[in-house]
């Protein structure tokens, strides 16, 4: 088990959830695993329970971004690894959207993955792996999360222009599209605990497999895409979702 003996992998937002779970499953393999966050306590704690290099780097601010870059240059030189995975979700239905909540998931989402993409690509190497943590909801019309849904579906087209521009450099780029993840950012909408629960069991009976995914179901497609075995792919979106994404119209 050690697919990425040699290999440096940067995991954004890596103190919690999917990117905490895949920075442990990217060690497992042998990686040297940096993980940032926006949150210096977290970031120090999750590191020092994982046995790997905490940063910080808020991905809304590109100074933040170019120090981490020169950072991770100065301690490790170049980069094979990039999941982009650092998000928010801020549930709202059309007619309630405030501007803030707007810029907050588009520039989260969306403009701190191109940049965060923009800002390690002089130190990426070439036959690197770019992996961006999107959603089924970009396609899924879910409802109240049209700006959420939104920010992923930019995400997905910008993998595939990017796939394409970085393939002579050998530098594949994929996305990765979970349904419904059991990790802390259902807590962080602050919806009440009642409601969170609701929302939770409704979702479960739509899951054709009928359960929410683990993190370590995610870290096990990060980790593939992450390494050689997955070399031959490239531009690609990969349903992570328990069967969700089928037509969830017709799951009783
Ligand atoms: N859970 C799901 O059902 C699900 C489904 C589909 C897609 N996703 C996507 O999966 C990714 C990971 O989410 P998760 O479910 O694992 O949630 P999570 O546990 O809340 O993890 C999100 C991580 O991103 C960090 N982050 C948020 N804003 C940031 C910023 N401005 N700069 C740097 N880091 C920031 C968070 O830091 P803090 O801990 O400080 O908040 C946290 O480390 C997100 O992109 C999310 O949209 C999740």
């Amino acid at each position: 088990m050690s697919k990425l003996t040699g290999k440096v992998a940067i995991v954004t937002g890596g103190n919690s959830g999917i990117g905490y779970a895949s920075a442990a499953a990217l060690k497992e393999e042998g990686a040297q695993v940096v993980i940032t966050g926006r949150s210096a306590e977290k970031v120090q704690e999750a590191a020092s329970t994982l046995g790997v290099t905490g940063l910080v780097a808020d991905v809304l601010d590109l100074n933040a971004l170019d120090q981490l870059v020169a950072q991770v240059k100065a301690e490790f030189g170049t980069v094979d690894v990039l999941f982009v995975n650092a998000g928010v979700f801020e549930p709202a239905p059309v007619g309630q959207i405030s501007e803030e909540m707007f810029d907050r998931q588009m520039g989260i989402n969306f403009k701190g993955a191109v940049f965060t993409i923009e800002k390690f690509l002089p130190i990426l190497n070439d036959g690197a792996s770019i992996i961006n943590l999107s959603s089924v909801n970009a396609y899924t019309g879910m409802p109240n999360t049209g700006i959420y849904a939104a920010s992923k579906a930019a995400m997905n087209s910008f993998t595939r222009t990017a796939a394409t521009e970085l393939a002579p450099r050998k530098i594949r780029v994929n996305a990765v599209n979970p349904g419904p993840v059991y990790t802390p950012i259902f807590g962080k909408t602050g919806m009440p605990e009642e409601q969170l629960n609701g929302f939770a069991a409704a979702m479960q009976e739509r899951v054709p497999l009928k359960r929410f995914g683990q993190p370590e179901d995610i870290a096990k497609l990060v980790t593939f895409l992450a390494s050689d075995d997955a070399s031959f792919i490239t531009g690609g979106e990969y349903n992570i979702d328990g069967g969700i994404n089928i037509n969830p119209l017709l799951v009783g």
